[in-house]
């Protein structure tokens, strides 16, 4: 961390308190720090407390009342290797994912160039509620970093998820952004994870039982190697963060198409282990479809292909590695898909119900190369797997 040029943001919760903790590991460390707070978080900690920590004058206002000097949010923007924001409270959090720049704070978050990543903080109900969260997908979708909240007691008595992380393991965490370590070979890779949902109303879809093991256990082998990834997920249970990971969450085929395209230029390998639905109600009901007649026909219309789309648009340097899952006929399926969708690789798994496939812990792949030369695997956890399949590939 030596020398490192750590820009902290301090917004109004009772975490704040914990934020003279962090400032002087990072300084024990060897790191610069200078801050930002808003003007509600001096209630929670003392900007003489902060400005003597991190032996820098502390910014809150946009401009110094008493000296006349103006806080350069630009110039701050640029001086920083990294900026934290700890705690982030749901206010500061979603005028940071809807744009809204009404202090020295935002200013400041709106003018980086480089990393920032969050620590949010709050009260157990308002972390769950589907505002923060959205908010929080926001975030991740713009390549803001997210160190989640830490469960046990919270400021109001209440018990859950809501703390936030302990200063050390932030304090570890930012070590972890300026080591990761990056060579020659590092690259951006975007891998698509988990099924889509397509809704027939707004209760139902028509889904299938990915659980984006696969596709979380690709990116976290991707980002271990050194690599940054995009994941583009369906709907999961699955939680990663990394500073090198973008997650962005999708729910349906159209909206995972659309994010494939708006990031499959900047990448130099894809690797597609969604999966996707062939195919969507043609029109999806406003309310909720009502038991009435003895039948009830959906007509479907087809998906666009997204990896189809991926192999269509790429340059010479650009590698996709297709995934086929099938119940019968596997190989002669899976050498079909990676013939006619022009892949790189296809990995096909072999279908055991809860021992390889969907939702098992364990899968069990073959590797079929362009040439359809196969490298064929035991049965191994999803984590391996993974590696595998990047040994692979990024020899390849
Ligand atoms: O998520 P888990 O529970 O861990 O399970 C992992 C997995 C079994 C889902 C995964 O490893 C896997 O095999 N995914 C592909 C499943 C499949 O058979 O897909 P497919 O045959 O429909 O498609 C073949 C390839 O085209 C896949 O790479 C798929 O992502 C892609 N595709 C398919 C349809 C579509 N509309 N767009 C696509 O990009």
């Amino acid at each position: 961390m030596q020398g490192k040029r750590i820009l902290l943001g301090i917004s109004g919760g009772i975490a704040a308190y914990k934020i003279a903790y962090l400032i002087r590991i990072l300084k024990k460390q060897g790191a610069e720090v200078r801050a930002i707070m808003t003007p509600a978080s001096s209630d929670f900690i003392s900007p003489l407390v902060v400005s003597t920590l991190s032996e820098n004058p502390v910014h809150m206002e946009f401009w110094n009342k008493k000296t006349g000097e103006w806080a350069n949010h630009v110039e701050l923007a640029l001086w920083a290797d990294v900026f934290i924001i700890a705690p982030t409270t749901a206010n500061t959090l979603a005028k940071m994912a809807s744009g809204i720049c009404d202090n020295l704070l935002l200013a400041t978050y709106f003018s980086m160039k480089g990393k920032t990543i969050i620590a949010p903080a709050m009260d157990l109900d308002m972390y769950q509620h589907p505002t923060v969260k959205r908010n929080m997908e926001t975030l991740l979708s713009d390549g803001v970093s997210i160190i989640p909240a830490t469960e046990g007691a919270l400021a109001s008595g209440l018990e859950g998820q809501g703390r936030m992380e302990e200063p050390e393991n932030i304090a570890a965490y930012i070590q972890d952004f300026f080591q990761v370590k990056k060579t020659a070979d590092s690259k951006r890779i975007l891998i698509t994870a988990g099924p889509t949902y397509e809704a027939i109303d707004p209760v139902r879809f028509i889904g299938n039982h990915s659980s984006g093991k696969m596709g979380y256990e690709l990116a976290t082998a991707c980002l271990a190697a050194g690599n940054d990834v995009i994941l583009i997920s369906g709907p999961t249970a699955l939680e990663l963060t990394h500073p090198n990971l973008q997650l962005i969450k999708v729910q349906t085929a159209q909206q995972m198409l659309v994010a494939v395209q708006e990031h499959w230029k900047s990448c130099e390998l894809g690797i597609f282990s969604a999966a996707v639905a062939d195919y969507r109600p043609e029109n999806v009901a406003t309310q909720k479809i009502k038991k009435q007649a003895e039948e009830h026909t959906l007509h479907l219309v087809k998906n666009p292909d997204i990896l189809t789309w991926a192999s269509q648009h790429r340059n010479e340097q650009q590698k996709v590695v297709g995934f086929a899952l099938e119940t019968n006929n596997a190989k002669e399926y899976a050498l079909d898909k990676l013939t006619r969708k022009n892949l790189d690789f296809i990995v096909l798994n072999e279908f055991v119900k809860d021992v390889s496939g969907f939702q098992a812990e364990t899968n069990k792949i073959t590797i079929f190369d362009k040439d359809k030369n196969a490298i064929e695997f035991p049965l191994k956890s999803k984590k391996e797997v993974a590696k595998d399949v990047l040994s692979v590939v990024l020899k390849n």
